[in-house]
């Protein structure tokens, strides 16, 4: 990766529920402030292929698709800026998916936590082990791993219970690069430690299958009804209450600046009525989301504007998926047949002549550089300056693994000038081969 690259940031959301506060505060909002910064290419997805892992009711895959998506854009996320798409659009992540899946221990899935939990399960109940597992449930991790590697992410913002899926897609990208040279990219799982696990209405964390949730949008009356039932204890109005371990609070924090929230805090201490500090968190949530409301209404009563948003959201994530498939899909093997004749030609060029090699050098402007020079000492490919020896070294080596194929990628750091020559596919067919063999 060249100093210049951004940092490449992408992380999906499963297509099966309605947004809620805990959402918002725990990704979406974090999610669209990183969205806006400098040097960062950031994608999102909706995860609808991993929506059917859970859910069978069609009807509430595709409500859910335009309430996340709706959301997602309400709160500021611009598709101008990221790329926002649906991942059942994007074909090359499912012909991925198997490529990934077939270098992928069944060992290594059999550790997942969310399939042990399952095996766990049945066991405790005395029942067959995988039962009521599907093979989708077991091959989750393969198909989040396509998700990550399609788009040569380096970050993916996850709960701290999706971490092992991260590892799995980096040794996912290892097994592959191993095996075929080294195209795909090890991400890294990015867990922010400063957004608060929201609580619920009951003090829980507020979640969905403790049905505890107060919804992001919704009417401004039902946003204050569901507050008005966060359960607190039964002080009266002007005795002290405490901020420790009350759920109002909290939710209040999560919305607040220091001050305001010290201000509260005050309040609490001097005795504040329950009903008053519901209302005030009422105010202060809906300054928030009050704004976004009418962009949210305005999108779910227009789903064919989030379905046009979103299809130009695949066509911009398909011009890089679309070639790094094709790609990936020669270095397995996948490709046209002339090209194995090329080789074949290539290998016969072997025997009778001498290979070309390349050549790496210092120059005066302090930077480094490679050639490679056939056997008559003609340069056939020049390439540019590298800062550092380790990074022509890597070009080198990509060349050698992978051939005329590393041409396109490595094209930025190359002095080619239009179509590669005959003679330099050749001779690098050449190069391959003789390392292969
Ligand atoms: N498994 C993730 C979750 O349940 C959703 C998801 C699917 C995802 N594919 C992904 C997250 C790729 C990050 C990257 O939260």
């Amino acid at each position: 990766m060249s100093a210049k690259e951004p940092i490449r940031v992408l992380t999906g959301i499963t297509t099966t529920g309605t947004p809620h506060l805990g959402n918002y505060v725990g990704s979406i909002r974090a999610a669209v402030r990183a969205s806006l910064q400098p040097g960062v290419q950031s994608f999102y997805f909706l995860a609808d292929y991993h929506a059917l892992i859970k859910c069978d009711e069609p009807a509430r895959i595709q409500r859910s698709t335009l309430e996340i998506a709706a959301s997602w854009l309400a709160a500021g996320l611009d598709p101008e800026r990221v790329t926002f798409y649906r991942q059942s659009d994007i074909p090359e992540i499912p012909e991925l998916t198997w490529l990934l899946t077939c270098v992928t221990g069944k060992g290594l899935l059999n550790r997942a936590h969310a399939y042990k939990a399952m095996l766990d399960k049945n066991q405790a109940a005395g029942a067959d082990p995988d039962s009521d597992v599907s093979a989708g449930l077991f091959m989750y991790p393969v198909l989040m791993g396509a998700d990550i590697l399609m788009f040569k992410a380096h970050q993916v913002p996850v709960g701290r219970d999706q971490i092992q899926h991260i590892e799995m897609a980096r040794d996912m990208a290892a097994s592959f690069n191993h095996l075929y040279g080294n195209l795909l990219v090890a991400p890294e799982a990015l867990i922010d430690d400063n957004v608060a696990l929201l609580p619920g209405l009951d003090g829980r964390k507020m979640s969905k299958s403790y049905d505890n949730t107060i919804a992001l949008f919704g009417p401004r009356e039902q946003l204050k009804k569901q507050i008005m039932g966060i359960v607190t204890d039964s002080r009266a109005p002007g005795e002290p209450k405490s901020t420790e371990g009350s759920a109002l609070y909290q939710i209040y924090r999560a919305f607040a600046d220091d001050t305001e929230a010290a201000a509260f805090a005050q309040a609490f201490a001097d005795g504040i009525a329950w009903g008053d500090a519901k209302q005030q968190l009422f105010e202060r949530i809906d300054a928030e989301i009050g704004p976004m409301r009418a962009r949210y209404e305005h999108l779910m009563a227009h789903p064919e504007e989030v379905e046009q948003l979103l299809l130009r959201g695949a066509e911009k994530a398909r011009a890089l998926a679309t070639p790094f498939m094709r790609e990936l899909r020669r270095a397995v093997g996948l490709r046209p047949l002339q090209a194995s004749e090329q080789a074949g030609q290539a290998r016969a060029a072997i025997k009778t002549e001498a290979l070309s090699s390349f050549k790496q050098y210092r120059e005066t402007d302090g930077r480094f550089y490679f050639k490679l020079v056939d056997a008559a000492g003609q340069v056939l490919l020049q390439s540019r300056g590298f800062d550092s020896p380790r990074d022509a070294g890597q070009a080198v080596k990509r060349l050698q693994t992978e051939g005329a194929a590393a041409l396109a990628p490595l094209a930025a750091q190359l002095n080619l000038t239009g179509a590669a020559s005959l003679a330099l596919v050749n001779a690098l067919s050449a190069l391959q081969i003789a390392q292969s063999t």
